[in-house]
């Protein structure tokens, strides 16, 4: 494999009500009321077994329609340039966006979720498990987020064509 040409597959779409960025939550976490579908395609199905007993999920997915990135930004949530790796900026080299979103249930090749901060139609690139006996640890330093005060908790346009 060339380690410098990678290529990713869509394994399903995530459907949201949010058409665009403007005013779409920017995390799960300020996204209480939100609520999506995942469909998963058929040939993926098979690996949902399981996947039901999880309250939280993690999707890794595809955020296709970027603007391209610039390597210092200022994130929604501050005033201040910072560098895109201390942020959870959209637009990446690689526009890869992670979010831990409810599991309400699933029927078949559907998802029903709440919690999430994901356009209508994005390509869904994977599915994990979140665990509270591996995913979740207490830290004393979040960065320049711990200097931020109430600042906005939904997008604008600034990371999108
Ligand atoms: C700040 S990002 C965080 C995404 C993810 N939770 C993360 O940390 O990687 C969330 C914003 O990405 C934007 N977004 C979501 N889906 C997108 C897509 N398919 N293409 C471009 N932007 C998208 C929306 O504006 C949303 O408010």
């Amino acid at each position: 494999m060339d380690a410098n040409k990678i290529e990713l597959r869509p394994i399903g779409t995530i459907y949201s009500p949010f058409q665009q960025a403007q005013g779409t939550p920017i995390q799960p976490a300020f996204a209480h009321e939100a609520e999506g579908i995942v469909e998963v395609f058929d040939e993926y199905v098979e690996g949902l077994k399981d996947l039901d007993g999880f309250e939280r999920i993690w999707l890794l997915f595809w955020l296709d329609r970027c603007s391209e990135y610039k390597l210092t930004v200022t994130p929604y949530m501050d005033t201040e340039q910072r560098g895109l790796f201390s942020t959870r900026a959209p637009a990446r080299p690689n526009p890869v966006g992670l979010s831990c979103v409810k599991l309400e249930r699933i029927e078949s090749n559907k998802l029903y979720i709440r919690e999430l901060d994901i356009l209508d139609g994005t390509p869904l690139l994977d599915i994990k498990p979140y665990s509270s006996k591996f995913d979740c640890f207490e830290v004393s330093r979040n960065g320049w987020l711990d200097h931020v005060k109430d600042k906005a908790h939904k997008a604008d346009e600034r990371f999108h064509r």
